[in-house]
């Protein structure tokens, strides 16, 4: 069962409407939030004027720095702008929250509070005279900086030398579903229904904050609508959820408005990425430097790690990476999908392409001549590395054979400037300690638990799956449930790692919950297995046997029955620190192929198609795996072509803060993407030999695009999106 293409087994509730989101909960005496935000970017609030707002009916609370509870405004991996004082560093922080008995009436309220500022000139890009850099101690848990060889020496010597800056601007998540909490107290126990891509550590955070013991804090999240990264660490939204609970002795629930979604509560870092590269005249890197900036906060520091590919992705002798912020007037940052690789491969697999073309060699061959065996950063072998296996098929597949070599070369039949470009793909394969628990019940049918979250992914699927094939139930029988803190522990569905970690846990509850039974069998006298040694008995259609003779069998209904109890349970703790360095270095690894075309008039980009082929172990469900992949390298496009938050660099405002003017490629834009799963078997990875697929497909997507692009045209375009006034201009 594990790696059939099953399909999603909480499809029918999705699109139902029976699958219930965190602002959805039904509880009774519900009051609504909504947020005040800033509208400068950067000072001190003057006043808060809210007397208007407080007459109205129905307006239980307003709530601002001068009357909010004091908190932890540390949540752990970040600081929150949570009504603490008077301060304001960024457009969109919140000042005020107001709650009333409805979202209506609190929505009216919020629009009346007069809000007056100290104002003070923001900076807002990153070449502003007030932004300042800084040297970060990590960079999302990476090594700022690092060194091998003697990048300068075989720099200065190389025949062929590259010199270019890349820059990724700032994008946003847009998850469908907005963030959203419904928070309440009884006492000193608080329980938060929140759109959260992991229970346990948003756990953690909140309990935190509010200085109470984590036991004290439930965190419910059932179904997510996208997350994206975005919902990985704590936001105000939340806390301020809870904060007004407690105040008015009732449940509050706040959800952000689309445009509070742009801007306020954490976004992708807009990067520029100089890559220097040296080169014999064949192509072979003897020197490689690649120098990020990352945007930030005043008062916060967070890292798009976007140079941390190039530390392993080809065989290169001689390196320099480093990453520096640039502290002006924005939110934090935070981790959007494949943060750090997706930027950071824009720009190494562009100075690749612009490598080839420098040398007279082909894209692909010019991969294979720097062919990386071993991880060189990490001085390690590859517990298995299939990206060759990616190439080929991919190439074979796309046709790349029958490329021109030379730019602006290959028109399609109408005329159109037709342009192939590729580029490499890989992500860290990523594990965290998860445990789960299985019952079976006196009807045969079994529940399976582990507190991880499904963001979209799959994961009530994948892990119905592993749950049925380790106790050898078919998954009819099967049921798996997460997403509460009540159930056993699992980390956060995020960098690729939730499958890895808590199909582990899965596995090896089955296991421990098919020997119970076999245990309660072999030990009861009636049983016609009576005496057996385990060794001897084998699993499976619900039921245990003995292996050398099929017939000579217990079901599993039968022996809880027979045990006296109304079900039999069993749990599994799997242990893995994700910072502990093994004899190995495991990563996925991908290719994506792209066909462009380009009106040589207009300048405008059409994706005509795209093949991409992954390697990344054990695919738990092919039919999902896929949709991951998909969606991957679907936003590859959107980043090569689409995406950009525009900010006005007179206020620090957002200006494109909707889903009309912050382009996102619809059905139209994308005619097809095939994707090919590449057979890879890791013995070393983990035990069931997952890689994890959720970040991949969106590495390396916008420069096979851009390559494209360049081969198509012969205009290269270092700055995203390509739109069409940067290949007219
Ligand atoms: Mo992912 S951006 O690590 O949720």
């Amino acid at each position: 069962m594990i790696g059939a293409p099953l399909t999603r087994v909480d499809g029918v509730a999705k699109v139902t409407g029976a699958a219930r989101y965190s602002y959805e909960e039904p509880v009774a005496n519900t009051a609504y939030g909504v947020i005040v935000t800033s509208t400068i970017a950067a000072g001190r609030i003057a006043s808060i004027d809210a007397k208007e707002a407080q007459s109205l009916a129905g307006v239980l609370l307003v709530l601002s720095h001068e009357n909010a509870p004091r908190v932890k405004a540390d949540a752990g991996d970040r600081k929150l702008q949570v009504l603490q004082d008077d301060a304001v560093f960024y457009d969109r922080q919140p000042v005020a929250l107001i709650v009333a008995d409805t979202f209506e009436r609190a929505t009216d309220a919020a629009s009346r509070v007069r809000v007056t500022y100290d104002r003070k000139a923001p900076a807002t890009t990153m070449s502003s005279p007030g932004a300042q850099t800084y040297t970060p101690s990590q960079a999302n848990n990476n090594p700022p900086d690092t060194t091998r060889g003697d990048f300068d020496a075989a720099f200065a010597s190389a025949p062929v030398k590259l010199d270019n800056s890349y820059v990724t601007p700032t994008e946003f998540h847009n998850p469908m579903e907005p963030h959203a909490t419904l928070a309440m107290w009884s006492g000193d126990e608080l329980t938060i229904y929140d759109t959260s891509q992991g229970v346990f550590p948003r756990r953690a955070s909140v309990a935190k904050i509010f200085g109470i013991p984590d036991t004290s804090v439930r965190v419910v999240s059932k179904f997510i609508g996208g997350g994206f990264g975005s919902k990985g660490g704590t936001n105000p939204y939340c806390v301020l959820a809870a904060m007004a609970a407690k105040v008015i002795g009732r449940p509050v629930k706040v959800v952000l408005t689309r445009p509070q979604m742009f801007g306020g509560f954490g976004n992708r870092p807009r990067t520029e990425q100089r890559v220097r590269l040296g080169a014999d005249r064949s192509g072979k890197l003897t020197a490689m430097a690649h120098d990020v900036r990352s945007q930030g906060s005043r008062y916060d520091d967070f890292i798009e790690n976007a140079a941390v590919i190039s530390r392993m992705l080809y065989a290169v002798p001689n390196q320099i990476t480093t990453h520096r912020g640039v502290r002006y007037d924005v939110v934090t940052p935070t981790y959007m999908r494949a943060p750090g690789e997706s930027s950071g491969s824009f720009a190494l697999e562009s100075a690749m392409d612009e490598l080839a073309y420098a040398t007279g060699t082909d894209p692909l061959e010019l991969r294979l001549i720097n062919y990386a065996e071993t991880d060189l950063s990490e001085q390690k072998p590859f517990s298995s590395k299939s990206l060759r296996q990616c190439y080929a098929q991919a190439a074979q597949r796309f046709g790349w054979a029958s490329r021109k070599a030379a730019p602006r070369s290959m028109r399609t039949p109408d005329g159109l400037l037709a342009g192939y470009g590729m580029a490499s793909s890989t992500y860290p394969s990523n594990r965290s300690s998860a445990s789960a628990a299985a019952t079976m019940h006196a009807d045969g049918t079994v529940l399976a638990t582990s507190g991880g979250c499904d963001i979209g992914t799959g994961a009530y699927t994948a892990f119905t799956q592993v749950a049925a094939e380790a106790i050898g139930l078919p998954v009819a029988r099967v049921r798996f449930d997460l997403g509460d803190t009540t159930m056993p522990p699992a980390p956060e569905a995020g960098g690729s790692q939730l499958t890895a970690s808590v199909a582990n846990a899965v596995h090896a509850a089955g296991v421990a919950l098919r020997e119970k039974l076999a245990g309660l069998a072999t030990a009861n006298r009636n049983s016609p297995l009576h005496g057996r040694q385990l060794a001897d008995l084998a699993f499976g259609d619900g039921r245990v046997f003995v292996r050398a003779q099929p017939v000579t069998g217990e079901r599993y209904a039968d022996i809880v029955r027979h045990s006296g109890a109304p079900s039999v349970m069993a749990r599994a703790d799997v242990q893995h620190d994700r910072r502990a360095k093994g004899p190995y270095s495991s990563h996925a690894f991908g290719a994506h192929f792209a066909e462009v075309h380009v009106d040589p008039d207009l300048g405008t980009v059409r994706l005509a198609r795209m093949v991409s082929a992954f390697a990344a172990g054990t695919i738990v469900n092919a039919k999902t795996a896929r949709s991951q992949f998909l969606g991957g390298t679907v936003w590859g496009v959107s980043m090569a072509l689409h995406e950009e938050g525009r900010i006005d660099e007179r206020t620090g405002r957002y200006m494109n803060a909707s889903l009309e003017n912050y382009l996102v490629p619809v059905n139209a834009d994308i005619p097809s993407i095939e994707i090919i799963l590449v057979d890879e078997q890791d013995e070393f990875v983990n035990p069931l030999g997952i890689k994890g697929i959720g970040e991949i497909g969106n590495v390396g997507s916008a420069a096979a695009v851009a390559n494209a692009v360049y081969h198509a045209t012969g205009k290269r375009v270092r700055e995203l999106p390509i739109s069409p006034e940067k290949l007219l201009t």
